[in-house]
């Protein structure tokens, strides 16, 4: 049999038990569970020691799908043309009488749903009988994983199957739309934001957001160490990461790209944090971040990612 056929078997055993497994999606990996089940997605909250106020995404394969647990609209259909499968989040109305466990929304009457494109996962989705709710599969406010080596790193041993999909494409989780009362971007992510408000903004342009998720406190996808930003000389003992190539080589210098591209450096940045942790270097400095398209997403990421306290 296909080897990855015979794994998406295994995990979708796993989920039918009330088990989490990992799997892989375009933006970052996701620790999953049966979302309809309290038992299973309860373990999700143990495992990444996550407090039970932070409501989960839940993953779907299609509108079908989506369309038992959730009002929709016009907006959100426009959207969702656009846009899915991908790396983007919609808040929505739960449906009276939806299956979703009460603890994948913190008791709430609203949902954050998605459409992963990872082919795997999309397999996956296809032969449950229920979507999966799935944070990003890390310990709660340190880095999220992008690789399965990453998951293990995590967690090691407590999860019992990591869907191997290779490295997460985008490599920064997804944007996150509140489409319930006041529209509005609640994440930056792997979408511009630009691309996205065009939709949401049309005859409201001077509307600006104040980010607000009950996830996304100050310290977040922290390496454990030190970090500073905007940085153009490093300290001698500090891990450089560069967006640029310089001439002088040093054994300090980890490149997110050698030529200033956004989307490399967000496909490497999460990945380089924890290399560079790894190694043992006590402090990480970064290169200015151009503060533009997907390098607001990335600077939103390294702030909260060298916030101490
Ligand atoms: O790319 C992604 O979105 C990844 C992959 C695995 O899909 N998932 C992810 O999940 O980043 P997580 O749990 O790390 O971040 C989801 C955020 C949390 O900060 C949570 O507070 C917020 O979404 N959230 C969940 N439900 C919400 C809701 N009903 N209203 C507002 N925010 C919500
Ligand atoms: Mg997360």
């Amino acid at each position: 049999m296909n080897t990855n056929l015979s794994n998406i078997k295994k995990a979708a055993y796993y989920l039918n038990n009330n088990d989490c497994v990992a799997i892989p999606t375009e933006t970052v990996y996701g620790l999953a569970a049966n979302a309809y089940s309290g038992k299973a997605t309860k373990k999700i909250f143990i495992l990444k020691k996550r407090p039970k106020t932070n409501p989960l995404i839940v993953h779907y394969l299609n509108l079908a799908d989506l369309k038992k647990d959730c009002e929709i609209d016009k907006q959100f259909l426009k959207l969702y043309s656009r846009f899915c499968p991908g790396p983007i989040t919609f808040v929505l109305k739960l449906k009276k009488g939806s299956k979703i466990s009460k603890n994948v929304t913190n008791k709430k009457t609203t949902i954050a749903v998605r459409f992963p494109k990872h082919k795997l996962t999309r397999k996956l989705l296809k032969i449950l009988n229920f979507p999966l709710a799935a944070p990003s599969a890390n310990i709660s406010q340190r880095i999220s994983s992008v690789t399965k080596l990453d998951v293990v790193e995590e967690f090691g041993k407590k999860i019992k199957f990591v869907l191997d999909g290779g490295r997460s494409r985008e490599g920064l989780e997804s944007t996150i739309v509140n489409l319930v009362g006041k529209q509005k971007i609640l994440r930056l992510g792997s979408i511009e934001k630009n691309k996205i408000e065009k939709y949401l903004f049309k005859n409201n342009k001077k509307s600006q957001q104040k980010i607000t998720v009950p996830g996304q406190g100050k310290i977040h996808y922290s390496p454990g160490i030190p970090m500073r930003l905007n940085i153009k000389k490093p300290k001698k003992s500090e891990a450089f990461l560069l967006i640029s190539k310089r001439k002088n080589k040093n054994k300090n210098y980890f490149y997110l790209s050698k030529n200033k591209n956004l989307r490399e450096i967000a496909r490497n940045l999460y990945k380089t944090l924890r290399i560079v942790k790894n190694l043992g270097f006590k402090s990480i400095s970064v290169e200015k971040i151009p503060n533009k398209g997907i390098g607001e997403t990335i600077n939103d990421r390294l702030l909260r990612a060298a916030k101490r306290k």
